[in-house]
C-alpha cells in the first residue's frame, strides 16, 4: 500500500491503483453481510486497467492500464469470483521483457521519434465487456476485442464477430436490443478518411449487417443511443493533429484539439439499414457516455447524457488520475436532451442532475424503451470536485424528479452501479457495484436493492484481493 504523505493532496482512493492488481483464481466469496438474494442468478463482470505502471514507469494515461476482467457469479450455492488480466500478445511482451514496449492513449512507444513512425498501438483490452452465449468479449475502443471464456476467463484471442475487417475497431457501448436481441455498435477509423462504422449483430454477436460513413472531422465518439427506430450520434466539436502522432512527436491524447467553434454535431441513422436520417448541429459540449434514449408517440427522441462544457478538463482529470492525485475540475453531469429524429434538431436541453456524476446506467430491458430511472456514480457532497473520486452511486427517477443516493461512506469507492434484474420478480432489480475500501485496503461486492439505495445494502462479499478503479461492466443473467 503507498503512503500518503502531509504535503501530497491524495486521497484513500489513490491507493486502489497504486499498485498493480493481483488476479485471482475461481474463489469462493465470503458474505461479510446480508444474504444474496434468491433471485439474483447470474454473473457480474467487470472491466477496467489493472496495471498502471510496469517496469518503474508509469502510464501517461488512466485509459492506457492493461484490462482485468472481474467476475462474480451469484448462485444457490453462495458467490465465487474469478480475476484475471487479459492476456493481449502485448500485455505478453511486455510481461516478458518486463517493460513498456508500445504506445497507447497517453504516451509513445520508447525509444527515438523515428522508431516510433506509424508504431502499433497496445491494445489494453480494458474498457468494457460484451457477454455472448458462448464467450466473453473485452472491448477497446481502437481496434477488434478479445475473447475470453465466460467461466475461466482464459484470453482466447482476438475476435473479428464473423465480419470485422482488419484493424477496424468495435467500441466499447455496444447496445443490445432487449426484444430483439440484436447488437448494435460502432468504431471510428482513421486512415485517408476519418469514418463511423456501424455495426449490427444477432444475439450470438456474428455481425449481419455494416456500413461506414464518412465524418468530417475526427472526434472522440465514445457512445451512442438506440432507440426504437435509431442510432443516435453526437459528436463533440474536436480535430486531431494527426502527423504529431504518426511521426510520434505527441501521444494520442496530446494531438487531440477542442475547437467548440465547430458546434456539437448530432447524426441519426436509420438502424434497418444503418444509413443517415438527419444530420444537425447544437451547442459544443464533450460527452463520455449517454444513459438511454427512445421516442415518445409524436417521434420525438429523449435522451440523457453525462455533459461537461469541455473535452480539455475532463481528459485532464483522467490523465491525472492515473498519478493517483488530481488537480483539474471536471465537473460532468446529468442532462436530458430532446430532439427531432427527422431533422437532427434538438428541441430542449436540460440539466436534471447538477452534481459531479459519469456512468449512466438503465437496467438492460429498458434500453432503447421509455424508462424512469438511471443510476449513475455520484461524488459524495461536499467533498473536494478536483480531489475526489466517486464516493456514491445514485438513482435518478424522472418521473418524481428526485435523487436517491447510497452514500458508501468515508474513503470508499463504488464502481459504475450495474442493474440486474430479478430472475423471479421482473419488478425487481438489484444493483450491484464493486467497493474499493480505502480504510482496510480492500474491496467488497455491495448489492442493494435497486429502489432502496438510501437503504443499507443486502448483501456484501468479500472480494481476495483490490480490484482498481475501473470502466465498465454488464450482468448476465443466468
Ligand atoms: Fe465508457
Amino acid at each position: 500500500m503507498q503512503t500518503i504523505d502531509k504535503k501530497s493532496t491524495k486521497k484513500a482512493w489513490a491507493n486502489a491503483i497504486a499498485q498493480p492488481a493481483t488476479e485471482f483464481p475461481l474463489t469462493q466469496l465470503p458474505i461479510l453481510s446480508g444474504k444474496i438474494p434468491e433471485g439474483l442468478r447470474g454473473t457480474l463482470y467487470r472491466n477496467g486497467p489493472a496495471r498502471l505502471e510496469r517496469g518503474n514507469k508509469r502510464v501517461g494515461h488512466w485509459f492506457d492500464g492493461d484490462g482485468a476482467i472481474l467476475a462474480v457469479n451469484f448462485t444457490d450455492a453462495g458467490a465465487t469470483g474469478v480475476y484475471r488480466y487479459v492476456q493481449t500478445a502485448e500485455y505478453q511482451a511486455e510481461t516478458q521483457a518486463d517493460r513498456y514496449l508500445y504506445g497507447v492513449y497517453g504516451y509513445n512507444a520508447p525509444g527515438p521519434i523515428w522508431e516510433n513512425w506509424n508504431r502499433q498501438m497496445k491494445n489494453s483490452a480494458n474498457t468494457s465487456v460484451l457477454a455472448l452465449p458462448d464467450k466473453l468479449l473485452a472491448l477497446w475502443e481502437a481496434t477488434h476485442p478479445y475473447a475470453l471464456d465466460l467461466q475461466t476467463l482464459e484470453t482466447q484471442g482476438l475476435d473479428d464477430l464473423g465480419g470485422l475487417d482488419k484493424g477496424i475497431p468495435y467500441s466499447a457501448h455496444y447496445k443490445r436490443d432487449p426484444h430483439t436481441g440484436e447488437i448494435f455498435n460502432f468504431g471510428v477509423s482513421i486512415g485517408l478518411s476519418v469514418n463511423l462504422n456501424l455495426f449490427k449483430s444477432d444475439r450470438t454477436g456474428k455481425i449481419i449487417q455494416k456500413n461506414a460513413f464518412k465524418l468530417d472531422r475526427y472526434s472522440i465518439i465514445h457512445d451512442f443511443v438506440l432507440t426504437q427506430k435509431y442510432l443516435v450520434f453526437f459528436v463533440p466539436p474536436m480535430g486531431f493533429k494527426i502527423l504529431s502522432v504518426l511521426l510520434g512527436l505527441s501521444s494520442f491524447s496530446e494531438s487531440l484539439l477542442w475547437k467548440p467553434q465547430l458546434g456539437t454535431q448530432i447524426l441519426i441513422f436509420d438502424r434497418e439499414n444503418l444509413s443517415l436520417v438527419s444530420r444537425g448541429e447544437t451547442e459544443p459540449w464533450f460527452h463520455w457516455h449517454f444513459g438511454n434514449g427512445y421516442e415518445e408517440q409524436d417521434g420525438t427522441v429523449i435522451l440523457d447524457v453525462v455533459k461537461y462544457s469541455d473535452f480539455d478538463q475532463t481528459n485532464e482529470f483522467l490523465r491525472e488520475f492515473a498519478s493517483g492525485e488530481t488537480h483539474t475540475v471536471a465537473k460532468g453531469t446529468l442532462w436530458q436532451v430532446r430532439l427531432n429524429p427527422q431533422t437532427g434538431k434538438v428541441i430542449g436541453v436540460q440539466e436534471v442532475v447538477n452534481r459531479k456524476c459519469e456512468f449512466p446506467v438503465v437496467p438492460q430491458a429498458q434500453v432503447g424503451q421509455p424508462w424512469h430511472h438511471t443510476y449513475i456514480s455520484l461524488l459524495q457532497q461536499g467533498v473536494d470536485i478536483d480531489k475526489e473520486w466517486f464516493g456514491a452511486i445514485a438513482r435518478f427517477d424522472y418521473q418524481t424528479a428526485t435523487l436517491t443516493e447510497a452514500d458508501l461512506g468515508t474513503n470508499r469507492y463504488g464502481s459504475e452501479p450495474i442493474h440486474a434484474q430479478d430472475s423471479q420478480n421482473p419488478q425487481q432489480g438489484w444493483v450491484v457495484t464493486v467497493v474499493y475500501d480505502g480504510n482496510t485496503h480492500h474491496s467488497e461486492v455491495w448489492v442493494f436493492d435497486g429502489d432502496r439505495l438510501n437503504e443499507e445494502p443486502v448483501c456484501k462479499l468479500g472480494l481476495p484481493s483490490v480490484i482498481p478503479h475501473g470502466f465498465h461492466g454488464t450482468w448476465k443473467p443466468a
